[in-house]
Order: structure tokens, then sequence, then C-alpha cells
């Protein structure tokens, strides 16, 4: 078993110590927030678009654009879609989040198979989502396309580093609003993390309204966690949920950084 194992094993066992209820939570936003995600959103036809990627064999041919593929042997649509995927529940989760902050306009690092992103596109927000793999990038398209979802969402296929500059630019010359939620879910290494919150964080949307920036697999290994650390001490507002971490940005907040059980 790899070091990162154990790390995860200690990491969670230490959140299980520490995490206190959503419902002692007292800033109403964020209290409104946990009581929305608590119960997922379920989408039938998202859940058997999942099951059909898990069946299937296409091999993946690009190397992993990533901090490396924990899969063993040959990647294929399937092996991802069963490893690498958000589950239904956190897909259903975020979604709800989505609802919660009233989002119009969401991005995601780490489109994979898109399934997390057509939940979203499903609560009527604007998704712009980013994947380096071609053939998992094809794959979520004709997903988005067989259950109507693909004409709010707009994928783009090629590493963060190489897209998110030019991304920025048309962003910038089009007076993009900024987004209400960012997803980051790709590149799970600490460093990579800080660079793309730091880069992103402008482009959340300003004003009396939080918006939110989601950082998965904070737990992934030592690097993501202390990339964490490091971010959730520097944000008004950090909420450590496990699996992932909130870092929320608004004009009147109130101080809050504290690991939250959800359930
Ligand atoms: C954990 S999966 C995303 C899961 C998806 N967001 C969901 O909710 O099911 C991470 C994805 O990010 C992609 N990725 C990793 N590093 C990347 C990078 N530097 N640039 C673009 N895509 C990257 C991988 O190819 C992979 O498909």
């Amino acid at each position: 078993m790899s070091r990162d194992f154990f790390f995860q094993l200690g990491a969670w066992a230490r959140w299980g110590w520490k995490a206190k209820s959503w419902r002692l939570t007292h800033p109403p936003h964020l209290f409104a927030w946990f009581e929305a995600v608590r119960r997922p959103m379920r989408q039938e036809d998202l859940e058997s678009l999942r099951r059909a990627f898990e069946r299937n064999s296409t091999p993946l041919t690009a190397p992993d654009a990533g901090a490396g593929s924990r899969v063993r042997g040959a990647r294929t649509v399937g092996k991802v879609a069963r490893t690498a995927l958000k589950s239904a529940r956190q897909a259903g989760r975020l979604a709800r989040l989505a609802e919660a902050v009233g989002a119009e306009r969401v991005l995601e690092l780490g489109t994979c198979l898109g399934v997390t992103t057509a939940y979203i596109a499903r609560t009527g927000a604007h998704v712009t989502t980013l994947e380096a793999d071609p053939v998992l990038a094809a794959a979520a398209r004709s997903g988005w396309e067989r259950t109507g979802c693909a004409e709010r969402i707009e994928g783009h296929v090629g590493t963060f580093a190489e897209l998110l500059p030019n991304l920025m630019a048309t962003w910038r010359a089009e007076g993009h609003p900024g987004f209400d939620l960012i997803f980051i879910d790709g590149h799970h290494h600490g460093p990579a993390l800080r660079e793309y919150v730091e880069l992103l964080r402008p482009w959340l949307r300003r004003g009396d309204r939080p918006a939110a920036l989601v950082c998965d697999d904070i737990r992934w290994s030592p690097s993501m966690w202390h990339a964490w650390e490091t971010l959730s001490a520097e944000w008004t507002v950090a909420v450590d949920c496990g699996s992932s971490g909130w870092l929320v940005e608004g004009s009147r907040l109130t101080p809050f950084r504290r690991a939250v059980r959800l359930r």
C-alpha cells in the first residue's frame, strides 16, 4: 500500500475527530448552503450515463495531465469512470451548492466524463469546463448531447495551463461578470492547486451574495493537504467538508474556518 494511502487514513481520522455538525454554523448563508447540500440532487438519466461509461472499454491514449493516475494497468474510459468520477452523491451535492449559491456561471477544472458537469448544468447554470484528455472530453460531449445538457456546457480541451491564459484574455475582453461557483477537480498537486486558486480568485463574482471556490480531494496527498491548510489560513471563510474544501468570497463575510460534518 502506498504512503498516500496511510496519509489519507490518518487525515480522515483527524477530520472525524475534529469536524463539528453543520447545525452549529452561525453565518446564515453557510447554514443555508449546508442545509441545501444535505439533500443531494439525483438524476436517473445521468446515473444511466455513468453506468454506460463504466462499461466502455475505449482506451485512453494521452498521458495523464495531472498528478499521476492511480489506476493500475491500461487506462480505459470504463476504468476512469469507476475510479475518478465523483459519486452520484458528491455530484448531486455540488449541484445543490450551485443552486444555493444562485449560480448562473460555473467553472470546472477537470471535466473527466462530464457527469458532474451535467448535474450542475441541470440547475440551469452555464458551465465552462476544462479537460486535457481528448478521449474523455469527446465522451463527455456525447453524453451531454444524449442527455440534453449540451447547450448549457462549454467544454474546452487542453491542459489548464494551456487554456486558462487565453480564456482569461477572452473573459477580460468580454467583460465577464465572474463565476458564482468554481470547482477545481484536476491536477491534484498542492503547489498547482495554490496556483490555480490564486489565478482564479479574481474570477469569483464580487458582491453581497457570496461566491464559492471548491477544492476537491484536499486529503489526496500531503502536498494537497498542506496547500489546503495554507489557503484556509488566507481566506476569511474556509470550510473543510472532508473530501472537499470550500473557500468563500463576498463583501460582508463573518470569519469561519472549521471542519464541518454535513450529515
Ligand atoms: C478527478 S477527475 C475529474 C472528475 C470530475 N470533475 C467529476 O466530478 O466527476 C480529474 C480530471 O482532470 C483532468 N486533468 C488533470 N490534470 C489536468 C490538467 N493539468 N489540465 C487539464 N485536465 C487535467 C484529468 O484528465 C481528469 O479527467
